[in-house]
């Protein structure tokens, strides 16, 4: 049972022109898929053969022999959920279950947006910006490289990749309005709201 890609719930065009179809199919394509054949071949005909990616990644985080398939593991899962956190059409004010803990946790969605965006500009080279829920109260963190908010048993409720080879085609050094454009067009509220459920 080797892990399997997530297909992806969009065409590679439909994001466009916010991120293009090349973006996505390179990204999809050549790093995502990239990270899936890797830990694939990493975890062949060892103990970590048959199990869940979940497992895969609290079974290796804490162990420095096992980093390069925490890494593609970690890799593996970070990307399937940023492609479930956009959606075409996507963005703007959330609503329903997320839109009132926004207001009751961070102070309401202005506040987010602020931290989201700092979070993911702040990020020194490659990583990820997440909003999580800790002990049932949401947060907003930043992870480097590789490393996932599952790891540290957190929830995650969204993600941004905010590694260059996310953007770098369609805004080459500009990862704030990559940031930008990403809270404004493609958040996928529906998705976070089923995740808070
Ligand atoms: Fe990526």
């Amino acid at each position: 049972m080797a892990i399997a890609l997530l297909k992806l719930p969009y065409e590679k065009d439909a994001l466009a022109p916010h991120i293009s179809a090349e973006t996505l199919d390179f990204h999809y394509e050549k790093h995502y898929a990239g990270y899936v054949k890797k830990l694939n071949g990493l975890i062949a005909e060892t103990e970590l053969a048959e199990e869940k990616l979940e497992n895969i990644i609290q079974k290796t985080y804490t162990d420095d022999s096992k980093s390069a398939i925490f890494n593609n593991a970690a890799q593996a899962w970070n990307h399937s959920f940023y492609w479930q956190s956009i959606k075409p059409n996507g963005g703007g004010d959330p609503s329903g279950a997320i839109a009132k803990k926004l207001k009751s946790d961070l102070g309401g969605y202005d506040k987010f947006v602020e931290e989201f965006k700092k979070a993911g500009v702040s990020q020194f080279g490659s990583g990820w910006a997440w909003l999580v829920l800790r002990g049932g109260k949401l947060e907003v963190i930043k992870t480097s490289n590789a490393d996932t908010p599952i790891a540290d048993g957190l929830k995650p409720l969204l993600t941004v990749d905010v590694w260059e080879h996310a953007y770098y085609l369609d805004y080459q050094n500009r990862r704030d309005d990559y940031l930008d454009m990403y809270i404004k067009n493609l958040i996928n509220w529906d998705f976070v709201n089923s995740q808070l459920a």
